[in-house]
Order: C-alpha cells, then structure tokens, then sequence
C-alpha cells in the first residue's frame, strides 16, 4: 500500500481538486482539498486558452502561480492529515490545460512540476499526454483506463460519464477492452452563459436552465458542429467550442431569451452524451456520471430522459465520490508512471500502442 497525491485542473478553470489516496490492489480516498481559483489567475489562465501577445513569458508566470497555489493545498492536506512528504510517494499532476490541439500532435498542461517537486519535496509526476500524443494518440481522455481498473470487476455493461468542463465517457464491457472519447462540451458553455447573464461561476442546479423553454431551431443548428457526428478516437477543448462560437451560432437567432438560451445549452450537452452512447448501438445496464455536472440536477434529468433503457446514477452509489473522481485518477496515473504500467489505451486515444504515461521530476 502507498499514498499518492492527485491534483486536477480542470478545463471549466473552478479551481484544484486536490486528494490523498491509498494504492494496492484497490484505492482509498483518504483526504481532500478544493482550492478555488483566484479570480486573477482564473483570468489569466482562461486568458492563456486562446492565441495572444507575448503568450510564453505569460504563460511561464501563470505557472508559477498555480504552482504555488498547488503547494499550498497539497501541505494543507499533509498537515490535516499529519504526515510527513516523504509518506507520500508521489505527486500526480495533471496540470492546466491551455492549448490542444492534438490533430498537430501537441496538446500543453502547463503547471510548473519542478517548482511543485521544490516546494512540496514530493516527486511529482506530470505531463502524462505527452507520450500518447507521441505514439500518434489524442492524449485524450486519459480516464477510461481508471474507470476501468475501478469498475470493470463487477460484470455490469456501465458507461462512466465525466462531465467537467468537456464530457468524456467510458465504455465498460464485460471480456472488452475499454473505450471511450470526450462527447462534448459538458459545463464549459453553460458555466460562460450563466457568468455573461448572472455573475455567477455556475448554473445552481441546473435551475436556470430549467426554468427556461428549449429552442428547437437553436439546438439543431448547434448540432451542425461536426464534433458532434464525429466517431471516437476524438476529443476536444476551448479551441472549438467557447462564447466566441456561442455568439456566432446566436447572431441568427436574436429573438430568443438568455434563460432559453441556457435550457437549449443544457439540453446540447445532454443530446450530445446521449447521441454519443446510443451511437455506439450497446447494451448498458448503467450509466454512472462523476464531475461538477453531476450537480446539474437539470443536467441528470434529462440524461435519464434521453436514456430510458438504462439507470442513470452518479459514480458516488458506485463507491466513488463524483467530486473527486478526476484527482483520484491523476493519483492512479502517478502510481502507474512509478510501477512502469502503460496507462493510455490505444482503443481511447488511437496510440500507436500502450504507453508508459508521465515524466518524472524529482522531490
Ligand atoms: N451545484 C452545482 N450546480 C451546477 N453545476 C455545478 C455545481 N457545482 C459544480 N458544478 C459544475 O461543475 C464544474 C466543475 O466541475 P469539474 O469536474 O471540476 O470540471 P473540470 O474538471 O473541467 O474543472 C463547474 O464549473 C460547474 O459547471
Ligand atoms: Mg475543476
């Protein structure tokens, strides 16, 4: 058994999910930090996502920031938890993603490890895409290969859906190996709209969205996004879908209100999830959601709707909490960087080949 620390940053840019788990033959999540982010550094991070001036000088102080940011609550976690750094065996980091853009073979996290090795006296381990993407691969998503180890035990067809900024699902077939891609966008869109319309970081509930009317015109000609009809390997970002391509598909359609704008948004995430599964014509007895989405309560609801052949739940009644799914499998990818286990598979990022994923920088 050896602990492992997991730090995720997501692309809906809320802040550091950060956990200490337990690794053997099973993982244990034994302690938790959620550190938002300030609001400055969320700027200049969000800022970071699309091409401007003097992006490498930008970019390497932005890094630090996080980085610092990242120290911070992992000794938080350390000292909540009473132990010492060298308890831990590693740091897994996923770093924040500012670029992807895998179809050029590049995809950048940054995050600043050396300066998080120097300030937690923790090895850290980052950059797990890197080597997919050298192997031919998306780099992306990185998950299933964890959903898999957690849940593939216990006969069931399910379907692990993460739904962060992007949405990403795997699928988990009895005898089969697992697959899975990034659907679409999962919070990123309805997060922008409800800051543009509310102030708000987010969408309560789901409630907004709710309370408004879907728009049919709108909501097929979102659907028009070639992303949406593309089979898997695939996976996306901030690149093809942000309010800059909101606004445009909204430039024909100036009648319509913002609360119905954000009800057609919620209903494209979830048309996009649930035309992804049933595209791929299998039986699922389950489909289990994890992320922030898993709050969306208007979200799930039409989740269940669209899917009526199968139970939708979160992946907390599966024994794992939706909150902290994504630190934990950062945490699992450090473990396999350090037992040598090849954990991108090439049925998800379309790799050359299984791939030892990681680079080492040492406490
Ligand atoms: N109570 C809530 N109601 C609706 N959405 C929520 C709620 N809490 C969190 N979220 C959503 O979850 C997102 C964060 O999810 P997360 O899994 O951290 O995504 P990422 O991995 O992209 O950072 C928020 O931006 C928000 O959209
Ligand atoms: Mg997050």
């Amino acid at each position: 058994m050896h602990l492992y620390i997991g730090i995720m940053s997501g692309t809906s840019l809320d802040g550091l999910d950060i956990c200490l788990v337990s690794i053997s033959s099973h993982i244990r999540l034994l302690g938790s930090r959620f550190l938002e982010f300030p609001p400055a550094l969320r700027q200049e991070l969000l800022s970071l996502c699309s091409p401007a001036d003097n992006e490498l000088a930008r970019l390497s102080t932005a890094e630090q920031h996080w980085a610092r940011l990242a120290a911070t609550g992992v000794v938080e976690l350390l000292k909540q938890q009473q132990l010492q750094p060298s308890a831990i065996r590693a740091i897994g980091s996923h770093g924040q993603t500012i670029r992807h853009h895998p179809e050029l073979g590049f995809s950048v996290q940054i995050g600043a490890p050396a300066l998080l090795a120097e300030l937690t006296g923790i090895d850290v381990i980052s950059q797990f895409r890197q080597r997919d993407l050298a192997a031919g691969g998306q780099g992306a998503p990185l998950v299933p290969a964890f959903h898999h180890w957690l849940f593939a035990g216990d006969g069931l067809a399910s379907a692990i859906l993460n739904i962060g900024g992007f949405s990403n699902v795997s699928f988990l077939l009895p005898q089969q190996p697992v697959y899975g891609f990034d659907c679409g966008p999962g919070n990123v869109l309805l997060d922008a709209w409800a800051g543009r319309h509310l102030g708000v970081p987010y969408d309560d509930a789901g409630n907004w969205g709710r309370s408004g009317q879907i728009n049919a015109p709108l909501l097929e000609q979102l659907l028009q996004q070639p992303y949406f009809s593309q089979t898997g390997p695939k996976s996306t970002g901030r690149e093809l879908f942000n309010l800059k391509w909101l606004d445009q598909q909204l430039a024909s359609h100036a009648a319509i209100t913002a609360a119905d704008v954000q009800a057609t948004l919620s209903e494209l995430t979830a048309i996009s999830i649930s035309q992804s599964i049933l595209r791929e014509n299998v039986l699922l007895d389950r489909l289990a959601v994890c992320g922030g989405g898993a709050h969306n309560l208007y979200l799930l609801e039409r989740l269940a709707a669209l899917l009526p052949a199968m139970q939708v739940t979160t992946t907390d009644q599966l024994g794992v909490p939706a909150d902290w799914m994504e630190a934990m499998a950062f945490a699992w990818l450090a473990h396999c960087f350090v037992e040598k286990i090849a954990a991108n598979r090439p049925e998800v990022t379309g790799a050359r080949g299984l791939r030892v994923l990681g680079a080492l920088y040492p406490a």
